[in-house]
This record gives structure tokens, C-alpha cells and sequence, in this order.
């Protein structure tokens, strides 16, 4: 037991390993009513400060972080992320207009990419869970995609841009499935064991739980496989990343296409 100082009021919390640069790693998994919000909702939101609250053994916890300059456990932005800050900052005012980008791009931290742009190639089996411009840049590398997502409007609009833009060859290699929470969670259980090169999870928690997710769909990732969480650092994965080994990860923080301030992806090898 350690105890933090932190922001609104000193808790002894129970630390789980790998605490981030700035302490701010969670009492996971026990908390619960974990929040994330802008305090103070136009300064915070300009400032990029967030504060994360989480209730655990009868106390109430927060800190706030500069989300702007550190991910939520403090881990700072490589050096090749900052040089791609006017990618962020540009592909965040194309969304506003064309939420499938004219060069998509997954909504991942930049040097999550490229690590991810050399495990895909042609033939490359990958399932997501939350899906969209990772779709298509998964199907324009020649990967065979399996996207499961909640919304039917996003997966039409993902097979049209496929369709239009890759053409049939590419779009008859994507799967939608349009399924959310337990439905979801069934289709990734149906998928043959051993049958994935690459799964990531990335769907929306309100509508599919990560961590549900990640469970269901490890089975179906084969040996030496990968498993890719994107915003490993938030408080709504801190029990995916708990069940999968904060210690194995590779963790990638920095800025991600259309999103500024600091996310953090992190990757697992399924052991051979
Ligand atoms: C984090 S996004 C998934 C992003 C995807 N894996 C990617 O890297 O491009 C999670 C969910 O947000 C929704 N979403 C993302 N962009 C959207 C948009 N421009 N319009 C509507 N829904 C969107 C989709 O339902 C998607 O499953």
C-alpha cells in the first residue's frame, strides 16, 4: 500500500504494478464509478486537464492531468509523435468535414501505426472490434477484416468507402458484423481459435465493454499473434490492461490522427 498525494484529497489506494512516471497508476481493478470529466468544463477543455475519479475501499480519489502533455498515467509523447503534431491538428479539422479521411488512417497514437504497418500485409487476418478508418487502411494493405460495430450507419458507410474506394476485390475481403454488448461479445467467441493475426480492440464502452471484448476474442488470436488496445491508459481499460499484463505490453504514448491531446495503444504478443 502506498499512499499519493493527489489532487482533491490524500488516499491510500492499493498500487497495481507498472505505475506510470507521475504515480498515477490505478487501484485497478477494484475501483469503480470511475469518471473521467473537465472540472472546470471551458478552461479544463482548452487546457486539456482532465480529472479521472474512481472510487475504491470506501474513498473517493481523483487526479488531473494535462492531457495535452502526458497521457492519463503520465507517460509522455515520443519524439516522433511530436513531429506529427500538424497531422494531428490537420486530420482533426478533415474529420469535422469527411469523418472517413481522404487518406485513412487508424484513430491510433502515430507510433502505434507504424509498429502495426509492419505486422499487415496481404493475407493478414485481422478482427476489430469498433470500426472505421482502421478498416480501410487495414483492407488497403490486403488484409481480410473482420470489423464488429455497433453502429449500422458507420458499417454502411465503411463498406461504401471500401466499395467505392478499394473496390470489390478489397471490399469482398471485409466482414461487417453490426452487433453491440453481448451480441458482440458472441461473435467474437464464435471466431475459430487460432484464426487471428492481429485483433483490435477499439469499439465504444458504452456500447461493448473492451475488456468483454478482449476476452472474448483472445482465443480466437493465434500463437505469436497480436492483440492492439488502443487508450490503454484510460481508466475505462484500466482492467483490460490488467487482465492482459501491464508489465508485457508495448505501450506507445503520444498524439493520434484527429485527436490532440495525448492517447496512449498498447500491444501484446500472444506467446508461440
Ligand atoms: C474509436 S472509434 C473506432 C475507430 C477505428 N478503430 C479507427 O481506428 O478508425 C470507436 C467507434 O466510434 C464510432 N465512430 C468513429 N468515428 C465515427 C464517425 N466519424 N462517425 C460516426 N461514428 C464514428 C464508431 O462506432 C466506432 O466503432
Amino acid at each position: 500500500m502506498k499512499t499519493h498525494p493527489i489532487s482533491s484529497i490524500d488516499v491510500t489506494v492499493p498500487m497495481t504494478d507498472g505505475a506510470g512516471p507521475s504515480g498515477h497508476r490505478p487501484p485497478d481493478p477494484t475501483a469503480n464509478n470511475v469518471q473521467t470529466f473537465y472540472r472546470r468544463p471551458l478552461i479544463d477543455r482548452l487546457t486539456g486537464r482532465y480529472t479521472v475519479s474512481w472510487e475504491t475501499g470506501g474513498h473517493v480519489a481523483s487526479i488531473r492531468v494535462h492531457n495535452r502533455l502526458t497521457d492519463l498515467e503520465g507517460f509522455k509523447p515520443g519524439p516522433g509523435s511530436l513531429m506529427r503534431i500538424p497531422r494531428t491538428v490537420r486530420t482533426y479539422l478533415e474529420a469535422k468535414r469527411r469523418p472517413i479521411l481522404r487518406d485513412p488512417v487508424p484513430f491510433l497514437v502515430y507510433e502505434a501505426i507504424d509498429h502495426l504497418a509492419t505486422l499487415v500485409g496481404p493475407g493478414t487476418s485481422v478482427v476489430e472490434l469498433g470500426g472505421g478508418n482502421s478498416t480501410l487502411w487495414f483492407l488497403a494493405r490486403g488484409a481480410k477484416v473482420t470489423t464488429v460495430e455497433h453502429s449500422e450507419e458507420w458499417a454502411l458507410a465503411i463498406r461504401e468507402a471500401a466499395e467505392d474506394r478499394l473496390g470489390p476485390g478489397a471490399a469482398e475481403r471485409l466482414t461487417i458484423v453490426v452487433a453491440e454488448g453481448e451480441t458482440a461479445i458472441d461473435v467474437l467467441e464464435s471466431l475459430a481459435a487460432d484464426s487471428v493475426d492481429i485483433a483490435l480492440v477499439d469499439c465504444m464502452n458504452a456500447f461493448t465493454w473492451r475488456k468483454a471484448g478482449v476476452e472474448a476474442v483472445l482465443p480466437a488470436v493465434r500463437p505469436g499473434g497480436t492483440l492492439c488496445l488502443d487508450n490503454s491508459d484510460h481508466p475505462n481499460n484500466w482492467a483490460a490492461v490488467t487482465l492482459l499484463g501491464r508489465e508485457s505490453r508495448v505501450r506507445f504514448t503520444g498524439y493520434a490522427p484527429m485527436c490532440p491531446v495525448v492517447s496512449q495503444t498498447s500491444f501484446w504478443r500472444k506467446p508461440s
